[in-house]
């Protein structure tokens, strides 16, 4: 049986929020702490933790990268922001990040969960002096989140821009071309934009612990891939210092010895620069 509670879109048609299989937005929530998640997403969290216990680990070393990113970018001067795969709001999101130290910061975020969607509208407000937006929107069609005119409303495309795919490449197939979808959202970006990214990895672990990850990943909607092919993503944008690194390593603001090793991180974090 498939458990369903509907909500409408913004078109007013029926947009489902399934509760019977795990998302990655709620499983992303539960590893982080969160309540807004479901028992398939708590079921599915577990398992993937029993595969590999220091996720989550990597879930906060990943979510303090994307905030160390975001105050590095508005301390050099961006005020624009396009999050896509914003997540389940929790503390500290890119907008409060950004707005905190400029209040006129403009953020559009895009998720394709009917529950990011959701809470989404109702927590991820702006500061008075700046705006926010939300596209309910697919990474897979660039197009239709460059062109929707909530996001050229919020922002101005001749000036900088972040483009943010924090944590969602991995969920996007070799055989869906996320190389071409980087390709297709950066060439609109005016030049001094910059991409964040970052990338789960499967590179420190033993075929015994692939194996186990594998099993909980059926459906192969999970896409881990290596520092060379994360890099061959983002080839032909220029990485800023320090370049790719396990997330926890770029401008890490905690000393080295109280930072996790490399393999409990198991994600590259990067910042590109579009010349
Ligand atoms: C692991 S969470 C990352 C959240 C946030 N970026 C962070 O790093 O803290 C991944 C997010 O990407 C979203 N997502 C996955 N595939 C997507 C797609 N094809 N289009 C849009 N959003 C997607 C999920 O719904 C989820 O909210």
């Amino acid at each position: 049986m498939r458990y369903m509670t509907n909500r409408q879109d913004a078109a007013g048609a029926d947009n489902p929020i399934d509760m019977s299989t795990a998302h990655p937005a709620r499983r992303y929530n539960y590893w982080l702490g969160g309540k807004d998640n479901f028992a398939a997403d708590r079921e599915s969290g577990d398992a993937i933790a029993a595969a590999m216990p220091s996720i989550r680990t990597a879930t906060l070393e990943n979510r303090t990268f994307l905030q160390r990113a975001v105050r590095h970018l508005t301390r050099a001067g961006v005020s624009q922001f396009l999050d896509i795969g914003t997540g389940l709001p929790t503390a500290d999101n890119t907008h409060e990040v950004a707005q905190a130290i400029n209040p006129t910061a403009r953020i559009v975020y895009a998720d394709n969960d009917p529950l990011v969607l959701t809470h989404a509208r109702a927590l991820l407000t702006s500061s008075p002096e700046g705006a926010t937006a939300y596209l309910d929107a697919d990474l897979r069609d660039p197009a239709a989140i460059l062109d929707d005119p909530a996001l050229r409303d919020t922002l101005d495309l001749t000036q900088p821009v972040a483009l943010m795919l924090v944590a969602i490449l991995h969920f996007i197939r070799d055989d869906e071309n996320p190389r071409r979808i980087i390709e297709q959202l950066t060439a609109t970006l005016a030049p001094g934009s910059y991409v964040v990214a970052s990338h789960a990895t499967w590179d420190y672990f033993s075929a015994d612990m692939i194996k186990r990850l594998q099993a909980n990943n059926s459906d192969q909607r999970f896409c881990p891939r290596s520092r060379e092919q994360f890099a061959a993503l983002l080839s032909g944008i220029s990485l800023i210092d320090p370049g790719m690194v396990p997330v926890s390593q770029w401008h890490p603001d905690t000393p080295e010895t109280s930072r996790p090793p490399d393999a409990d991180v198991a994600c590259y974090g990067a910042v590109a620069r579009i010349a």
